[in-house]
């Protein structure tokens, strides 16, 4: 059996098949419509969440199976006190996979420990999305048809940003992927991820502090929000909540062929007149999220053996 708790647990083949698994369920949906019947997924999300949650279910439903879980800490009983563990051993009596988001980083790995089921990571803390990673990577395929040669600008909170963090591990491993840094120096990439991922592959990036420094190189521009949930301060918050707004404006210097994406929830940092831009391709990755948790749900189930 095998969980899926950081993008790095996934070789670069398991990644290709998975991408080539969601292509093909795009292409074929009433291949796949019965392929989890009797199956069940439970999502146990002790942090907010709507596309995450929502398209895991969505994705369990239109493959044939059904979910059960909770949506928020206060209706489980961790706010009893169980801990994480236990509630992984009950929970893989019920279902035969799960996805769990939960705000203390390493979470989903200690659940891991004591399920008999596979268990996904929908989200730990500041620390990893690897489902997110998934659908930024079929997005980038579906749009791109290559990850090699890449110049991939990241935009925002850069320091709590976990999707940043699993996307720079995952693209890390592709051909001549460069990578634009744009943050303020109070929310740039955690040093670890500067010395255990970028400095060691090899990977060429630069870190600048306007947006305006990096456009006109970039084939993909990945915005993200400013984690207001994980400062210390209201007022380090507000110091740095509009930082950063892509407006049609500041793409004047951008590539044509630019993919603009972001993992959602915005706040302000995309204005709406860019959503008609035909480089916006935020509600697109959101769609595909749907689809690679489908290819995702169907091999760690078949990896599991509960399905052949
Ligand atoms: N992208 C993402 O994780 O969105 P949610 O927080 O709505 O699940």
């Amino acid at each position: 059996m095998r969980h899926l708790l950081d993008t790095t647990d996934l070789s670069l083949k398991e990644i290709d098949d998975m991408i080539a698994l969601a292509v093909d369920i795009i292409n074929n949906k009433e291949k796949y419509a019965h392929i989890c019947d009797g199956k069940k997924l439970a999502t146990l999300f002790f942090e907010p969440s709507t596309r995450t949650r929502l398209s895991f279910e969505a994705a369990m439903m239109e493959l044939g199976g059904n979910v059960l879980g909770f949506s928020e800490a206060a209706s489980s009983s961790a706010s009893k006190g169980e801990s994480v563990e236990d509630t992984a051993v009950m929970v893989s009596c019920y279902a035969d996979i799960i996805a769990m988001r939960h705000p203390l980083e390493g979470a989903p790995r200690v659940a891991s420990f004591r399920s008999s089921v596979p268990i996904i990571n929908a989200g730990d803390g500041g620390h990893s999305h690897p489902t997110q990673t998934l659908t930024d990577l079929l997005t980038i395929y579906r749009e791109k048809g290559t990850f090699d040669n890449l110049t991939v600008g990241l935009c925002g909170d850069l320091k709590f940003g976990r999707t940043v963090h699993s996307l720079i591990k995952a693209m890390c491993r592709y051909k001549n992927v460069k990578f634009v840094l744009i943050s303020p120096k109070e929310l740039s990439v955690p040093d670890y991820i500067k010395s255990d991922v970028l400095d060691k592959s090899g990977n060429a990036y630069e870190e600048v502090e306007t947006m305006e420094q990096a456009m006109d190189k970039l084939d993909i521009l990945y915005m993200t929000r400013i984690q207001r949930e994980r400062f210390f301060s209201e007022d380090e918050y507000l110091k740095h909540k509009d930082a950063f707004v892509l407006d049609l404006d500041k793409l004047r210097t951008a590539k044509r062929d630019l993919t603009i994406m972001h993992p959602l929830p915005r706040v302000n940092e995309i204005a709406t007149e860019v959503d008609d831009d035909p480089r916006a391709k935020y509600f697109v990755q959101a769609l595909n999220g749907k689809y690679i948790r489908m290819a995702l749900i169907i091999t760690l189930l078949k990896w599991g053996g509960a399905l052949s």
